[in-house]
This record gives C-alpha cells, structure tokens and sequence, in this order.
C-alpha cells in the first residue's frame, strides 16, 4: 500500500477543521489592519533563499529540498515564505512608492527536518510582512494584530520573548566581545560551537546543547553593544508594548534560525508543543530588499506555523467550531425523488443540508447522522408527503416534530 512522504500528511476531518478556522481568523483579522493577500508560489530559484535566509543558517545548509528541474534551473521548494514575497515586491516594482506594502500569506512550506511533535517537512505558515516602514510603532501594530488573533482564536497567557540583534555594522563590536568571552573557556563547548564562533557567534547563544547553554553563564549581552539608533529603537518599542498591554519579557539569548534579521526579534515558544518549540517568529529585516537586488526598503513581519497552531488550540480548545449541516433521509422511491427536489431548494435558498442517496434502511442513515454529530435530521415518507409535512428529529434530545413542507428553509436557517 503507498504511503504518504514521511513527514507529509494528509489533511482532514478535525485537525484540518481547526485549519480552516484558524485560517478564517487570520484573513478577517488581516484584512482589518489592511493587509492583503499575496501567493507567491512554491519553487523559487535557490539564490533566493542563499542570499535571505543565509549560508550559516540550518535551513540553507542542510534543510532545503532542491533540485534541478527540467531546464536545468536550480530551484527550491520554499522553506519560509518571507524571502518570496520580499522577491515578488522587487519584481513588481511595488516598492517603487514610499508606500508600505502590508502582505500575508498562507501556504505550505518544506524543510527536511527531523521529525517531533508538531515538526513536519511539509508544514503551513500564515505569514505577515510589513514593507516600507522602518518605524517601532509599524513592528507595535504588526505585534498588535498578531495579538488579535492568537486572543480571536481563544490563546491568553502568550509572552512575547524579545530582543535586539543589532544592525550589521553594530555586531562587530558585539561579535569581538562574544570571541574575547568564548575564548576563555572554549573547551567547554561543542564542535559545532567552535565553528559557529567564527562563522557567526550569535548562533552559538541558540546551541541546544546544555553544557554549552551552561558554558554562556555571564556571556556579553548584544542589547549592550547596539548603536545609539538601535538602542533607542529597541527602548521605544519596549515603551510601546508597555503602553499597550503587550506582555513580553526580553531575552538576550533570543537569535533566530535565519540570517536576515536586523534589530528587533522575537518569537514565542509553547509549551504544548514539548521541549523548546517555538509557536511563531519574527523580526525586522532591514536590509533583506536590498541583499535581493531591490531599493533600500526597511521591513519587519512574523509567520507562525498553523499545524502548531492547531495542536495548541486543540490542546486549550479541544475540537474546532463546527456543526455538521442537517440530514435528509428520504424513505421510498417516490420520497428519493421529492427529496432531490427539496434539497435541491434548500441548497438555492442557501440552507446547509447533507442528503442520504445510499436508499434502504433508516437505521443505517440514523447510525451515520449519531457517528457524525448531525444535530438535525430530517425524515421525509409517503405520509409526510401525502401531508405536505416533514418529520424533524433533534438528536441531542431525541425530540421529535412535524414542520410544513414550505416552512423547512426558514427553519432550518
Ligand atoms: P521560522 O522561525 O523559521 O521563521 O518559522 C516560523 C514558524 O514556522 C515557527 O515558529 C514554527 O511555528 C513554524 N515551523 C518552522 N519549521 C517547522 C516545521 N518543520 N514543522 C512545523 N512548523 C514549523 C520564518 O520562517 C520567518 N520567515 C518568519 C518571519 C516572517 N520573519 C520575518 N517575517
């Protein structure tokens, strides 16, 4: 029997309900703020991601699926969707204005990764990208819709973890500090530390390893070694999410797995998701448009991952929003055709309603309405035909009534 990809799964029944409504949530939410939908598709060509996402980044290195198609093209099935869109900006000139360009997107991304609980190689990200504005009040409002919808889908008790990471030219001053720090006890640290230390020393604060997590004790803290700009940027948002009620805390350890951030990162971890497993992640990437061959245009945005999401909520919430629509059971030839008729009416007039076409037994039909939840059932004969009536069923009660036949889609609705 084939199976699916490992670490792809099909989606449906309950967990693809939460899905659905997060992604409605997310959509309604958005557009309130006034971002729009973009979708951008899944192959990108591989310097896209090399030259965003970055060469000393896990995914770049060893998570991506890529491959030459037919053409000869190196390509790459996305593994984030920011650097598309930021790709698809450039292209269409819509950064062309000082305009700021306000995207989400929803869509599957890919990374081979190591397979845990809520960890997929096929997975979904709702995304958000605010470009244009290089502002703390533009990452407050983003941060602010964020919060909107983790409370519209029902999350309370969320802190938002943040921290600085600086600019380029600011984390020299930072990465001499942190080489000066590492070096005297660099036997303490793994191999991938050492290596890490050169290449980029704020990856060896994300090592997951405990004896280098303890080795850090005391490290240089990069809020201390950020410009003035930085700084002042970094105080300002903290004023701002005081002033609204955001909960976060700082931390210092705080880096993300990509390489394009600047200033201002922050993410939030769960833990209904096991040992260390962030929820969502953002930051700013001011220098992201330009590293892709766009104009000088500053941005900040976030993406959570919607399987996660759905484990959360599943977990807080247990089953999605959902009512099954009404059943109609049709008993008799003459019934299974007055029947098409009717929901054929119901369905124009806009009226959710399933109709059994299996004929037979009403045991059957009444067996599949009490396994799948149906919360009305209507049953239609040659009696209630003759009466121009039809017989309700309620099943939570087991109540049971006679509505007129014209009466059924005002009632139903
Ligand atoms: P990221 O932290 O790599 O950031 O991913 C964001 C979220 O995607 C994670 O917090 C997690 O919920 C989900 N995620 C990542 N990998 C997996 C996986 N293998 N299985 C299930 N869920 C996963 C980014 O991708 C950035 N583009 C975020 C961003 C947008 N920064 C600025 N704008």
């Amino acid at each position: 029997m084939a199976q699916s990809v490992k670490g792809m799964r099909d989606l449906f029944g309950a967990e693809l309900r939460w899905f659905q409504h997060i992604e409605e949530t997310a959509r309604r939410v958005f557009e309130r703020h006034g971002y729009s939908e973009i979708r951008t598709p899944i192959l990108e060509e591989l310097d896209v991601f090399k030259r965003s996402v970055g060469e000393s980044s896990d995914i770049v290195n060893k998570e991506m699926y890529e491959f030459t198609d037919r053409g000869g093209r190196r390509v790459v099935m996305r593994p984030e969707a920011t650097a598309g869109i930021v790709r698809a900006a450039i292209q269409h000139k819509l950064l062309a204005s000082s305009d700021p360009v306000l995207f989400y997107c929803i869509g599957p991304q890919f990374r081979y990764e190591r397979m845990q609980t809520g960890r997929y190689r096929q997975f979904w990200q709702i995304d958000a990208e605010s470009l244009g504005v290089a502002t703390p009040e533009s990452e407050a409002e983003s941060l602010l819709m964020l919060h909107s919808f983790l409370k519209e889908l029902g999350l309370r008790h969320l802190v938002f973890s943040i921290n600085s990471v600086g600019t380029p030219e600011s984390r020299p001053a930072f990465h001499a500090a942190f080489r000066a720090f590492f070096a005297q006890r660099e036997n303490l640290f793994c191999a991938d530390c050492h290596r890490r230390v050169e290449t980029n020393p704020l990856r060896v604060l994300d090592c997951k390893n405990e004896t280098c997590q303890a080795a850090l004790e005391g490290h240089p803290v990069i809020t201390d070694h950020l410009d003035e700009a930085s700084a002042r940027h970094h105080l300002r948002l903290k004023e701002l999410l005081m002033e609204l009620g955001l909960p976060f805390e700082e931390n210092p350890r705080l880096v993300r797995g990509l390489d394009y951030y600047t200033r201002t990162a922050f993410e939030v971890l769960s833990s209904d998701l096991g040992a260390q497993s962030a929820l969502l992640g953002g930051g700013r990437y001011d220098g992201l448009v330009k590293q892709l061959g766009g104009p000088e245009v500053p941005g900040f945005g976030w993406a959570i991952g919607l399987d996660r999401l759905a484990i959360v909520l599943q977990q807080v919430r247990g089953k999605a929003p959902y009512a099954p629509p009404a059943l109609l059971i049709p008993l008799g030839d003459r019934a299974a055709t007055e029947a098409l008729k009717l929901a054929r009416s119901l369905w124009d007039a806009g009226v959710a309603l399933q109709l059994e076409t299996r004929g037979g037994a009403l045991k059957k039909a009444m067996a599949t309405a009490n396994r799948t939840g149906v919360e009305t059932v209507l049953i239609l004969g040659d009696g209630e035909l003759d009466g121009g009536t039809i017989t309700v069923k309620h099943m939570a009660t087991g109540e049971q009534e006679i509505w007129p036949l014209g009466e059924v889609a005002a009632r139903l609705k």
